[in-house]
């Protein structure tokens, strides 16, 4: 792989253990892929946050590192945690927090602003045709997808090296002429919410691997329920970008018919409940945005949750500080704002949910072996029905 004098400077230790480190990491990760040399990005994307998946491992890693006066050189955001800042820390035991606290006063120490969620776009946008190095694969997919920003699919350890160098290796999807598509995905049946896009996300993720669809057929739709296609494709598979234009032009000609079979199917497969009544009511995967939040507030205006039942949305800090009325809202109903948590990431099984219903086919996915929890995998309004009175 081609250095530059400052890229082989750091490469040799010159400036520190820390800048070493992450230039191996991305040297060769680089060699690994066959890149030929290293790209600046605009922004990191840092997963591996939550000590609930992370374990307290690499909580030493991190403190050398920050110890070592390692810095991100640009804007880098994190992932979500374990805990919200207040619910969820009234709730959960000491033993668990103290852990969580220190892997965020680690990354703290190193620059990475506490923004904890699985929608940085939302915090800031990404221009067109610009690279990046972010983790969180449904955050990848929207990305390249949705924002038209590239990104290949980062772990936690690369994406923050990148962060620390401010540049990432060229290969993957950083390239264009990876980023062709090279199946075509027909969907003949009308998928009727973001749950049913979620499904279908599912379906091709076990299906393509890590090939990158042409999809005709999806509903015109907001870019809020495209987040759901985006997570669930990336939570089966490798595919890290899909296109929707009716126009785009395949480099083979593998073709793959989706119908409403294959979606309903799915849904069931999902829906793993041996009751009609979850314990948790959980919306919020990946994080909610502004408008999702207004939806739900305008929705719950009013009424009440069930007593003993537990209702959670989850969404940044930043959108939970832009959205103090839609909060309220959701509050008074007795449910929970959740913010720089979900619940894929955090302690379910500690306050005793065994069923999740939820209108994430990620959450649906992972709820079984992540939380020890059945799920229910249902649209937003059916979600609320069974969160509601009456
Ligand atoms: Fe985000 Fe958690 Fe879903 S990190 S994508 S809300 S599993």
């Amino acid at each position: 792989m081609y250095l530059t004098r400052e890229e082989e400077a750091l490469y040799d230790g010159e400036l520190g253990w820390a800048n070493q480190t992450c230039m191996r990491i991305l040297v060769r990760l680089g060699e690994l892929f066959g890149a030929q040399r290293l790209i600046p990005i605009g922004s990191a994307h840092v997963s591996g946050v939550s000590f609930k998946t992370l374990g307290d491992a690499p909580i030493e890693f991190l403190k050398t590192l920050a110890d070592s006066g390692a810095r991100v050189k640009v804007r880098t955001t994190l992932n979500p945690q374990s805990l919200d800042s207040q619910y969820l820390r009234q709730r959960l035991r000491e033993g668990l927090q103290e852990p969580q606290l220190q892997i965020l006063s680690q990354f703290e120490r190193m620059g990475l602003t506490e923004s904890l969620t699985c929608t940085p776009y939302y915090l800031h946008r990404s221009a067109k045709d610009s690279h990046h190095a972010w983790a969180e694969s449904s955050a990848v997919v929207y990305s390249n997808s949705v924002l038209g920003a590239w990104t290949n699919r980062e772990g936690g350890p690369s994406a923050l090296a990148a962060a620390i160098i401010g540049k990432t290796p060229d290969y993957g999807i950083h390239r264009a002429e990876n980023r062709v598509p090279n199946v075509a995905v027909k969907v003949e049946t009308k998928l009727r919410d973001e749950t049913e896009l979620g499904a279908l996300g599912i379906f091709l993720g076990k299906t393509l691997g890590d090939k990158i669809p042409a999809i005709k057929g999806l509903p015109k739709t907001q870019r809020d329920e495209l987040k759901q296609l985006c997570a669930a494709i990336a939570t089966t598979g490798m595919t890290n970008m899909f296109h929707m234009d009716s126009a785009t032009r395949t480099r083979e000609h593998e073709r793959i018919g989706v119908d409403s079979n294959q979606i309903e199917h799915t849904v069931e497969d999902l829906s793993t409940a041996s009751v009609d009544q979850p314990d948790l009511v959980f919306l919020g995967c990946p994080h909610c945005s502004l408008k999702e939040m207004e939806r739900i507030a305008r929705l719950v205006e009013g009424k009440r949750v069930k007593a003993g039942m537990e209702f959670w949305v989850c969404t940044s800090c930043h959108i939970k500080q832009a959205a103090v009325d839609c909060v309220r809202k959701i509050e008074s109903a007795g449910g929970h704002v959740l913010d720089g948590v979900c619940t894929v990431v955090s302690w379910t099984e500690e306050l005793g949910i065994e069923t999740i219903m939820t209108n994430s086919a990620k959450t649906a996915y992972y709820a079984p072996t992540l939380n020890k929890a059945e799920a229910i995998l249902a649209p937003v309004r059916d979600c609320l029905k069974a969160a509601l009175q009456g």
